[in-house]
């Protein structure tokens, strides 16, 4: 078993005075953080947290700030418009967006934010520090900005739904760990979970399945029937509830492919026309949204119509994975399109299908995002790349000029296995084998140059939830790795295993005090001589 040696940091800090297990313990690791460990101040029931006059992003901040620390840290600081508080919040247009500074001296605790969402970020950083020290805090210097500007994490609410407030709790989960994009995977073949007023019957037989697969997708099902989504209004208020956190909600709605829970609905946006069911089982299924149909394209637009008046997002995601062709090949009006149209095969016809609702989303001040199988067939320019079968998709694509996110399954897919041995050990996992150490060491820019890195936007985790039914196991897949890839995200170049080992014991304290559930393996560390 791997040994984890002290880190060059400790060692350096050995006989300063002040040890290496108190300096400050931020996760994801700051860009320059300084102390002495000298005291600086307490907080107690009569602090303020002051804020510029009638700035309604930073109160947001502060009392959300306030409320999670009277949960965490037993203070109760109150709000003023009055420049005399003890942790005074003010912007400072100098700064990045995502950056902050944070210091706490004697005089008390000054955070500017180049925006409001440095600001939160700067409380962010406050909050674990009160965690770490309680009221009474050191000296400390903070400079920090993001490495990348999409930090994010996707929850699929198909193969298992999550109530509104799940959903919320997800997403606090995610502003803890300054992750700034929740993708949330809304239509699949095992249920439709979005509200679409003009198609009722998309959320009346489309997010309700007979009934669900047992065990590890074996051929029998549990005879009882699933469903459940969101409505419209239940939509709003999770976006709201996002932005109050800096967190922009990117929607995924799926095509062609995953189309089984709308051909249900509707079984004339389907090939056949007639034989769909929603599914029951996990996998990838035939049944896919009809190419050739006028009606299809319709039928998309309008969905999409109502999902970006609900949706802020600059980015929309249209999926595109999965999708097979086996129907295409087989459909008149699939084939009449490729003739048509003159494109070269069913391949051909999914960068069709794809290109023209990037036209529509494009014309509608919107882009595109879809799975790294968009690119097969070509893709413009335009449209941004998920890489998730491992990097290659990601890399080809930053190399023709496409914007990319990576989510590689090797490092990314938080559905698969934490330990090396999970038989009997861990809750289920789909497969595979992604630990803390793995996620932590993803390089979003291998094999890229310095002109290609520019495309990478970001880094995401995926949580597919066939075999999480509920928000503990949802939690104890997400949390630590969630941490490590919010590392990468935010400090891409300054990362050190160990001393995140180090720093992940604060944050694991947040965890314990919020009673999110979370993986316990990264935490039991080899006994020495293993
Ligand atoms: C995917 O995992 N099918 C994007
Ligand atoms: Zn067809």
């Amino acid at each position: 078993m791997k040994k984890f040696l002290l880190s060059a940091f400790a060692l350096t800090l050995a006989g300063s005075g002040f040890a290496a297990a108190d300096q400050p313990a931020i996760v994801p690791v700051p860009q320059q953080v300084t102390s002495n460990g000298s005291k600086a101040i307490t907080l107690t029931a009569d602090s303020r947290i002051s804020i510029p006059r009638s700035d309604k992003a930073l109160r947001g901040a502060a009392e959300l700030f306030s409320r999670q620390i009277a949960r965490e840290a037993n203070l109760a600081l109150k709000v003023v418009e009055k420049p005399e508080g003890d942790i005074r919040l003010a912007i400072d247009p100098k700064l990045g967006e995502e950056a902050y500074q944070l210091n706490i001296t004697k005089q008390g605790v000054d955070i500017r934010g180049g925006a409001p969402a440095g600001v939160f970020y700067g409380l962010q950083t406050l909050r674990q520090l009160l965690t770490q020290y309680g009221a009474t805090l050191p000296e400390v210097t903070v400079e920090d900005a993001p490495s990348f500007g999409y930090r994010g994490a996707m929850l699929d609410c198909c193969r298992h739904f999550f109530s509104v407030d799940d959903v919320k709790t997800f997403i606090d989960m995610l502003a803890l760990h300054k992750i700034n994009r929740f993708h949330w995977h809304l239509t699949d073949d095992q249920g439709w979970r979005i509200e679409i007023h003009r198609y009722p019957e998309l959320t009346r037989v489309g997010s309700q399945r007979a009934e669900t697969v047992l065990g590890h997708n074996s051929p029998a099902c549990d005879g009882i029937p699933y469903g459940g989504y969101y409505t419209q209004k239940q939509i709003r208020e999770v976006v709201a509830y996002a932005a109050e956190r800096f967190v922009t909600v990117v929607p995924e709605i799926e095509m062609p492919g995953h189309a089984s829970a709308a051909l249900t609905a509707y079984p004339w946006l389907g090939c056949a026309g007639e034989g769909y069911e929603v599914q029951p089982h996990w996998g990838v299924f035939p049944e896919v949204f009809c190419a050739g149909k006028d009606s299809t394209f319709e039928f998309m637009q309008n969905v999409l119509a109502e999902v970006i008046e609900l949706f802020p997002s600059e980015y929309i995601h249209v999926g595109g994975d999965e999708c097979p062709k086996d129907n295409w090949k087989i459909c008149p009006n699939c084939q009449k399109r490729i003739r048509d149209e003159k494109l070269k095969d069913e391949h051909g016809l999914q960068s069709y299908f794809v290109l023209r609702m990037e036209k529509w989303l494009n014309e509608h001040g919107r882009h595109l995002i879809g799975w790294d199988e968009i690119l097969e067939g070509g893709i413009s320019k335009s449209a941004t790349i998920m890489s998730w079968r491992g990097a290659k998709g990601g890399i080809a694509a930053a190399r023709s000029g496409n914007k990319v996110i990576m989510t590689p399954n090797t490092h990314c897919y938080l559905d698969y296995y934490q330990t090396e041995q999970p038989l009997g050990n861990e809750p289920w996992g789909i497969g595979g084998y992604v630990s803390v150490e793995k996620a932590y060491s993803l390089d979003p820019y291998d094999q890229l140059t310095e002109a290609e890195r520019p495309y990478i936007l970001g880094v995401q985790g995926n949580i597919w939830t066939e075999y999480m039914a509920s928000l503990a196991h949802v939690q104890h897949m997400v949390l630590p790795r969630i941490a490590a890839l919010a590392e990468v995200g935010w400090a891409y170049d300054r990362r050190d295993i160990n001393d995140f080992r180090r720093r992940m014991e604060n944050l694991r304290k947040i965890y314990e005090r919020c009673g999110y559930r979370y993986a316990p393996y990264f935490f039991e560390k080899p006994v020495a001589g293993e």
